[in-house]
């Protein structure tokens, strides 16, 4: 691995856009454009990333492909914060060996958080010989440049760097909806929680200039963009290292003010970092959705204080409670893991007493993946296959009863609901209310994007059923 070079941004970005152009000229005089697919693991960060990577691919005079096996390009842009995430993409490619065979004009591309590892690059020298790019989460806007590279030497190109250089603005971007868009508000982790991979494969916390986001949403609304999603794997540290002096609530107000956005929404928060300030920040912004995702990870004391979260139950427990009275209408889901080294069936006790004390609209529940790196992978006392089973088990006992609870109590009620989708019975549309419930209810294609009024008729435990109000 080698550290990175600061560049100038705007001169990085056109040094890449003379390559998109150069590519584009090849592209153009093969006989068929070639295809390209990208498959996406992970987060939203990723999914993130994978919209820059389809920007510049298209730049470039390649076409996309819904088919995997119908492209002639194909990226993987891996995740590593669980192990079966990896495990797919090395499945994965073993299957695309066999596909290059037959195909031997084929590319394939590899990047995102699972490359910032050297085992994982070592085995993909060693065993994947058949990769012919693979970048990392510091350098996706050379994609152009590593492009080109592999054209001309028709050989392997690894390029990763170990840290970041200059956020590099404006690159390409194709968003997978029109009328809703995620933005980065800033990148990488400084929590170094001790079971997580994301800091040692994402960076240090650094965040964009208030100016830069601010007119990237502006340019959002004045393209259609109705609701916003700010990124960040911390959100609420958002602000610290910049110049100017700002917090995430004051970058929340300055969204609020944008003209055309409707609804605003953000993810990750740290308990740690949610000041009162940010609450009230919220309350008092309209556009700002009822819902926060807060991942709390375990309810025993002891496992947070092993975890490195550096909060209490007990505080925990008193910030929803602050939350809920400033902002009663509001949904909370969380993250949870089981499984961690060392955690007893009593502290998982403990962590479903916290499930049942706070009362998540909604949680995401992992079962402890040993990270290689990670302090906690080297913790004695892991737990069994068995055991951490049988914790999740009784997780989710807890979780799915309180869900369908809070979402049966809104059977009757109206919410606006903004369309995303067709569901899976084509006769029906999908789409979230304020609190990022998941509501289906009867319609066409002609009301995606639009915000409506939905009368919710019945609860399906994870997703509502409605009808359109006339
Ligand atoms: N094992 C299991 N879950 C993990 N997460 C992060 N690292 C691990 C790991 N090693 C979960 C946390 C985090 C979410 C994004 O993924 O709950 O909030
Ligand atoms: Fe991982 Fe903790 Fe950072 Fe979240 S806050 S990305 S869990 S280290």
């Amino acid at each position: 691995m080698r550290t990175a070079v600061t560049a100038p941004s705007a001169e990085e970005l056109k040094r890449q856009n003379d390559i998109m152009l150069k590519i584009k000229r090849i592209n153009d005089g093969l006989p068929e454009r070639p295809k390209f697919f990208i498959n996406t693991f992970g987060c939203q960060m990723n999914a993130h990333d994978s919209e820059k990577i389809d920007g510049m691919l298209r730049q470039m005079g390649y076409l996309p492909e819904t088919e995997e096996k119908k492209a002639d390009f194909i990226i993987y842009n891996t995740c590593c914060v669980r192990e079966n995430a990896e495990n797919k993409v090395y499945g994965n490619l073993g299957y695309l060996k066999h596909a290059k065979k037959e195909k031997p004009n084929m590319k394939i591309a590899l990047c995102g958080c699972m490359m910032q590892q050297e085992t994982v690059i070592e085995t993909i020298r060693q065993k994947y010989k058949h990769v012919d790019i693979v970048f990392g989460t510091f350098n996706l806007y050379k994609l152009p440049e590593l492009i080109y590279a592999n054209m001309k030497s028709k050989s392997q190109i690894f390029d990763i760097w170990d840290e970041h250089a200059d956020i590099v603005e404006d690159l390409p971007m194709v968003r997978k909806y029109k009328f809703k868009a995620s933005v980065n508000i800033m990148y990488g982790c400084n929590n170094f929680c001790s079971y997580c991979i994301v800091p040692y494969v994402r960076g240090r916390e650094r965040s964009r200039r208030p100016d830069d986001i601010i007119n990237e949403i502006k340019a959002l609304a004045a393209d259609g963009v109705k609701e916003v999603m700010l990124l960040g794997q911390n959100v609420n540290s958002y602000g610290k290292g910049l110049d100017e002096n700002i917090t995430f609530a004051d970058l929340l107000r300055f969204v609020n003010d944008i003209d055309g956005i409707e609804r605003i929404r953000f993810m990750t928060s740290h308990p740690k970092d949610l000041s009162d300030e940010l609450i009230a920040s919220m309350a008092e912004c309209k556009k700002v959705c009822r819902h926060i995702h807060l991942p709390f990870q375990a309810g025993s004391n002891e496992i947070l204080r092993r975890m490195n979260r550096h909060y209490t139950k007990e505080y925990y427990l008193e910030l929803i409670d602050k939350i809920r009275k400033a902002m009663p209408d509001i949904a909370i889901t969380t993250d949870i893991i089981v499984g961690f080294p060392g955690e007893t069936p009593e502290q998982v006790a403990e962590t479903v007493d916290v499930v049942k004390k706070a009362r998540f609209n909604g949680a995401f529940t992992f079962i402890y993946s040993k990270r290689t790196g990670t302090p906690a992978a080297s913790m004695p006392e892991q737990v069994s296959e068995e055991d951490a089973k049988k914790g999740f088990a009784l997780l989710l006992d807890a979780v799915n009863p309180i869900v369908e609870e809070l979402n049966t109590q809104k059977v009757g009620r109206i919410y606006p609901v903004l369309v995303d989708g067709i569901s899976s019975d084509p006769e029906y549309v999908t789409g979230r209310t304020d609190d990022n419930t998941l509501v289906h209810f009867k319609g066409g294609k002609e009301l995606i994007g639009e915000i409506l009024d939905i009368k919710i008729t019945e609860c399906k435990t994870f997703y509502l059923i409605g009808e359109k109000i006339q």
